[in-house]
Parts: C-alpha cells; structure tokens; sequence
C-alpha cells in the first residue's frame, strides 16, 4: 500500500507520543521506509531506541553536532511525506507561524511542496481555544491536511475532543493523501448488521448478526483508499475512526431504499448484512399485551436487496453473503441463483465461525460453483483477502 514510500514521521511531545511507536510499524509493515524527527518534549514521552529499533534508523533530534550539515533540508528532499503525530498544540502554532524553532518544525518548513499530514492531539480546552483554532484555519489554508482529533479519553483521566486519531486512521489519511491505496478511485458500498422488523413499538424480529464481518470489510476498504459508504443496522467500526460515510438503517425497506440508492454509482457492493427474509404485514401500532392472548404474527416477505442490484444495469461488482447452517451445498446454488460475481459462504453454527465471533471461516463460491475454502482467520484478514480477490477479479491484475 506504501511500498517504496519515503515518509518522515515527526513527533511531539505529547502523551500520544507512545502510539506513534505503532504508527511507526504500521507504516513499516504498509511497505514504506521510515524516518523520524522528535522534538525534546517528545522524549519524555517516547524513547528514541523505540523509533530507532522500529525503523531501522536514529530519530533527528538536533540541528546541530551530527554529520550531516543540513539534515532538515536533506529529510525533507528526501520524503514523498511527512506526518506528525502526535502535533501538539504548540507544533501546530510553529508550523502555522512558520517558526523553524526544532529539528521537527524545521523539518516541516522545509518540507514545503511535500504533503503533510498533522495529526493534532491535546486537552481539549487547548483544542478549543481560540489560537489552536486560528492556527489550524491557517494550516488548512496553507494545504496542510489534518487527520482528528477524535473525542474520548484523554491524559489525566478527561474525556472529550482532542485525541489523536488512532494509527490505522493515520495510515489511512496517508494512503487518501498520496492516492497510493491499491483500491484509490473506487467507491464502494458495503452492508453490515442484521435488520429489525416491528412486532409492535416494543418488540421486533431481529438475527444475532453483530455487523462485524461487513464493518471489519468497511474498514479494510478505507484502509486501502476506497472512498467507502456504509449502509449499517449497527454502531459503526469504533475506534478505528476512519474515512467512512455511514448510513443507518434499521429495517429491510429502509436498508433496501439506502443501498438501491447508492449502487448504481459504486464500483463495487459487497452486501453482507444479514436482512431478514420476513416482516410482520401488519405491525402493531401500540404494545401487544399479555392479557389480550397468544398474537398471532402473519408475515410478508421482504425485498431481496441483493437481487435487486443483481437486476441493476450497469450494476456493480456485486458480492454476497450466505449465511448457512450445516453443509454449504445451498450456497452454491444461492451464488447463482442471486446473480452475484462472488458469495462469501459461512457456517454460522460452526465454533470460531459466525456471528459475533471476531473470527471467520469462510469459502468462496464463484458463479460457476467452484468452491475455495478459506480457513479460521481474523474478520479483517478476511477482509483484506477478500479485497485482493475483488481487484484481481476486477482488474485482472494479479498483484
Ligand atoms: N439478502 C438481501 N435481501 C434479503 C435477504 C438476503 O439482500 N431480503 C442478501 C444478504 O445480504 C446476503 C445474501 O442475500 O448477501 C444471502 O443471504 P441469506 O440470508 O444467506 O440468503 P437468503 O436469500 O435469505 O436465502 P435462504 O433464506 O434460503 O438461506
């Protein structure tokens, strides 16, 4: 996703210091080469074996006393990009006032015609404050992108905006800001989550879907460059923060209506959702009450969403869920008889496997009925893996 990328990666001193420790090897393990600059306050925090152990080479420190006469301009000539993370309040104001005061604002001034991303973090009343606010107009202004803050839980134990954006957000505003993703330009449409049909205000008919599989597919696209809507019956990927444009929903009509909406102008939708088949044809409109009897529950069936993008022309690559239980010999035919380029089969009875779990094993079934079974592994490795799959089919490109 980075390969061959050269990024300089600045960090001050604040307490997030310690996950740029992470974003460090997240960039390393994306394929890009590393090198960092701390400010003195940064060291407090993080140390510099860490960064040094990570990427393979000492962190800039000083200006002065090494080798190399100039090293801001040199690391600066060198990058196709800089980051800072964590940029606290006062990085921010150097580099919005043009101050070379330490190796890192040096470094960033002498950056200029280099995409840098600043990844701002502090307590929130100095975010707030009318100077950081001044300073990051003028940053955006001056063509900087600014990735967070997030709000939640900050150093000291308060909470609130102000925290830096977590690592794999990083990486992904990076991979946005370079179009570097192997998946920049495409748009997609995912689906997560199980729907809720009404019984009556209080009760509805609902699956034990968790959203995790179609959530932990968002997030890989993101990751990856994709601009990346998420039409979701559940809460979003937390923490992760990435660029995501969710839709929420909560029945299958309202699901349908989001998603029939959406598909004609995407690249690829990967509807894993898990969408009920019927609905209640006459739900209540007030609480059924337990003196009133046994209800009886007459049913409809719902639009088969799937279906109707299959029927969409020009339609999108189009990938399918199969939630099965037992053998996956159904599935097979389900693949052909949605019209889908790809299904993505699961026994959700299996241990490890299904709903709610944090793993999956899956196979994948191609419209002419060859099945590949893919063993246990993480949602989101079967995310990506399914991401590789799709390009290749797509573009034909087996890389
Ligand atoms: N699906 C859909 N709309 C529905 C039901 C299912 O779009 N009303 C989609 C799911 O998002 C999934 C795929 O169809 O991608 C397969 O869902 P599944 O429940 O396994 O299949 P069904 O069509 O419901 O078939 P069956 O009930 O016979 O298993």
């Amino acid at each position: 996703m980075l390969t061959g990328r050269r990024i300089v990666l600045g960090v001050s001193g604040g307490v997030a210091a310690y996950k740029a420790a992470y974003l460090a090897r997240r960039l390393v393990e994306g394929g890009a080469e590393v090198r960092t600059v701390m400010t003195a306050a940064a060291t407090e925090f993080l140390g510099t074996q860490t960064l040094a152990a990570i990427t393979g080479s000492a962190p800039l420190l000083d200006l002065f006393g090494g080798d190399d006469p100039s090293p801001h301009t040199n690391l600066a000539r060198w990058a196709d990009a800089v980051v800072v993370a964590p940029a606290t309040a006062a990085t921010l104001a150097r580099i919005a006032a043009g101050m070379s005061e330490d190796a890192l604002s040096t470094t960033v001034l002498a950056a200029w015609g280099t995409p840098v991303l600043l990844a701002p973090a502090m307590h929130t009343e100095m975010w707030d404050h009318p100077a950081t606010q001044r300073n990051v107009a003028t940053l955006e202004a001056d063509g900087y992108t600014l990735v967070g803050p997030e709000s939640g839980a900050l150093a000291g134990g308060d909470e609130g905006p102000g925290r830096m954006a977590e690592p794999e957000a990083i990486v992904a505003a990076l991979v946005r800001m370079l179009g570097s993703g192997d998946l920049a330009g495409w748009r997609v449409l995912v689906s997560s989550g199980g729907t809720r049909e009404a019984i009556d205000p209080v009760r509805y008919i609902g699956n034990r879907s968790s959203g995790k599989m179609g959530n932990a597919i968002a997030v890989a696209a993101a990751a990856r460059g994709a601009a990346v809507t998420l039409v979701t019956s559940v809460p979003p990927p937390a923490g992760e923060r990435l660029p995501i444009d969710v839709v929420s929903v909560e029945t299958a009509q309202q699901m349908a209506q989001a998603v029939w909406s959406r598909a004609g102008d995407s690249h690829v939708a990967v509807l894993a959702a898990a969408v009920a088949d019927f609905r209640p044809r006459d739900p209540a409109g007030t609480k059924l009450r337990r003196t009133d009897g046994t209800p009886a529950i007459d049913l409809e069936p719902t639009p088969d969403i799937l279906q109707g993008v299959a029927a969409m022309s020009p339609r999108p690559f189009l990938v399918g869920f199969a939630a099965e239980t037992g053998s996956l010999d159904e599935a097979v035919a389900k693949a052909q008889r949605k019209g889908v380029d790809l299904l993505v089969a699961n026994d959700v009875a299996k241990e490890g496997s299904g709903f709610g779990t944090e793993t999956n094993e899956v196979s994948l079934i191609m419209p002419d009925g060859t099945t590949e079974p893919w063993g246990l592994m993480s949602k989101r490795e079967v995310a990506d893996r399914l991401w590789d799959r799709i390009r290749k089919m797509r573009t034909g490109d087996p890389h």
